[in-house]
């Protein structure tokens, strides 16, 4: 069995958090959120692995992600043009793919729980596809399908205005080799794209097996700021370990689980779990309070948050005030003089909110 991740796409990144970057790449607990299906999928045993990704960020997955040594998997990575849809893209992977079954794995999203009873499921069966559902309270936003009582799928539709049931894909689906010769006989939807669902539903007229297995654990979407600081809680809540390969000074206090990186230092400060800190982080006189991922690089002077996300060399400097439900990208200074200042001096990007509360 292979694997593919779709990582390309139409690059509406996680606004204003990534102009630049590919959304797949946003760390939650300071890990990318495309290496969170591709460890899923590596645990379960597949080892090799296409990822799709696009012209705009592919460079960038694939200067992050590497061959899959790290994760004991090959990685073969295959370039679609242009977002033409998830049909689409496994259409231009099927040199990749040959006569193998597949799993197709969506690379935004957080599901839990590996994908072992999944792959079980699809090989103890004889079926050409097994999707991966959800029941959400918003339907409209998704793939829709409609399931009888013994868990075969009976019809699917992208995004419906009139959803035929509550149970949205989640994004993660088994696929035999049928599954092209069902690409290969649909169009492109109204909004321009070979729909995956289209080409399921293709599968279900013709007769074949289609089953759907329902999610127990959560599934986490990560397209705004509340639900990856959302996220990001339920991450560091599940797996945040206690380890400690930085510095931390006598006058400080590290309080339950806490992950601290190589070459970080900790001076007369307090952290209290579940909280992450990357590499070469430098924090004094701060108090770090619980569901806070700090990534690498990031100097912290007399400040005081909690349930916040640091990206990669943010600073923050002599902020009196506590920062909560916060999100500071990449590079980002926020920083305020010694004593209460008389104005407030700010360059705030795009489409980015400042909230003083
Ligand atoms: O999140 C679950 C939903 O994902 C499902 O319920 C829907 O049925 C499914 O169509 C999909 O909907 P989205 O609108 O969320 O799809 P999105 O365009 O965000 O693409 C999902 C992933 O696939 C993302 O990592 C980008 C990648 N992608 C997308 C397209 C359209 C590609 O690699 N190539 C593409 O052409």
């Amino acid at each position: 069995m292979k694997a593919l991740i779709l990582s390309g796409g139409k690059g509406t990144r996680l606004r204003p958090l990534t102009y630049t970057g590919a959304k797949q790449l946003v760390p939650v607990a300071n890990k990318p959120i495309l290496w969170y299906g591709l460890e899923a999928i590596a645990a379960s045993g597949i080892t090799d692995i296409g990822i799709v990704i696009s012209p705009e960020t592919g460079e960038e997955v694939k200067a992050k992600t590497g061959n899959g040594e790290r994760f004991g998997v090959n990685i073969t990575y295959i370039l679609q043009e242009q977002p033409a849809g998830l049909a689409h893209a496994v259409k231009i992977s099927q040199s990749f793919l040959g006569d193998a079954p597949f799993v197709m794995y969506l690379g935004d999203n957080l599901v839990q729980g590996g994908l072992g009873a999944l792959v079980d499921k699809f090989k103890s069966q004889p079926l050409d596809a097994l999707i991966l559902l959800c029941s959400v309270a918003n339907p409209t936003a998704f793939g829709v399908a409609k399931v009888d009582e013994q868990g075969r799928v009976l019809q699917l539709v992208e995004k419906p205005k009139v959803p035929p049931s509550n149970l949205a894909l989640v994004g993660v689906y088994l696929f035999s080799p049928l599954i092209h010769e069902a690409i290969a006989s649909i169009q492109p939807s109204a909004r321009g794209e070979l729909e995956i669902t289209d080409a399921i539903q293709e599968l279900i007229n013709r007769g074949q097996g289609v089953a759907a297995h329902q999610l127990q654990g959560w599934w986490l979407d990560t397209g705004k700021k509340d639900d990856l600081l959302e996220a990001n809680r339920v991450i560091l809540d599940s797996y945040v370990e206690t380890v400690n390969q930085g510095f931390v000074d006598e006058n400080s206090q590290v309080i339950g689980r806490v992950t601290i990186g190589k070459g970080t230092q900790i001076i007369n400060s307090t952290v209290r779990g579940p909280v992450i800190i990357g590499d070469n982080c430098h924090i004094e006189n701060c108090f770090i309070g619980p569901y806070s991922s700090i990534a690498s690089d990031v100097k912290l002077l007399h400040a005081d948050l909690e349930h916040s996300v640091l990206l990669q060399g943010a600073q923050v400097c002599n902020v009196h005030q506590r920062i909560v439900d916060s999100l500071i990208g990449q590079r980002a200074k926020v920083v305020e003089a010694p004593r209460r200042p008389k104005a407030l001096r700010f360059m705030v990007g795009d489409d980015s909110q400042v909230e003083l509360i």
